[in-house]
């Protein structure tokens, strides 16, 4: 059975994942719009392995016998002007998510959910993950970016990115 205080912050991570995955379904659609579309692919696949991390955490809260309580997830920020502003918000916000996630191993220590602390370890490594891959993209607009043939290369870069269903690895 799962600690009341930790199901309660899984539930808030379900909405932050499925938040995200809608932030980046809106980045992905403006750079469709302005003619990137490998930058709307790599967007596009980002939204979709943030629904994975959603899933995962709902699959894990059943696995412990707990409650699903799913929120409203709020309408995503649209205010997006270049792909360097763009992917100076998204660092921004995966540190956010990075925050949130501490919250929940931190949460579980103090609760003694040895489980919970584990499988958030996942989670942990993943955020390592993700903001090294937008670390890296950042730093390419911003040394080139400027420059519309090199902002073609990197867009043909982005859109080798592929969808792979994340899986919860023990
Ligand atoms: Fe699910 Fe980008 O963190």
């Amino acid at each position: 059975m799962l600690n009341l205080k930790v199901e309660e912050i899984l539930n808030a991570q379900i909405n932050k994942e499925f938040y995200s995955a809608y932030l980046y379904l809106a980045m992905s659609g403006y750079f469709d719009g302005i003619g990137l579309k490998g930058f709307s692919n790599w967007t596009k696949v980002q939204a979709q392995e943030e629904m994975d991390h959603g899933m995962i955490l709902f699959n894990y809260i059943l696995e412990r016998d707990g409650n699903i309580d799913l929120k409203p997830i709020e309408a995503p920020v649209k205010d997006f002007h270049s792909p360097l502003q763009v992917f100076e918000m998204i660092l921004e916000h995966e540190k956010s998510v990075t925050s949130s996630i501490e919250s929940v191993a931190n949460l579980s220590e103090d609760e003694c959910d040895r489980a919970t602390r584990h499988f958030i370890d996942w989670y942990i490594s993943e955020q390592v993950e993700e903001e090294a891959q937008v670390l890296d993209v950042l730093k390419m607009i911003k040394m080139f970016g400027n420059e519309c043939t090199i902002l073609y290369h990197i867009d043909k870069e982005l859109a080798e990115r592929k969808y792979k269903a994340h899986d919860y690895e023990e």
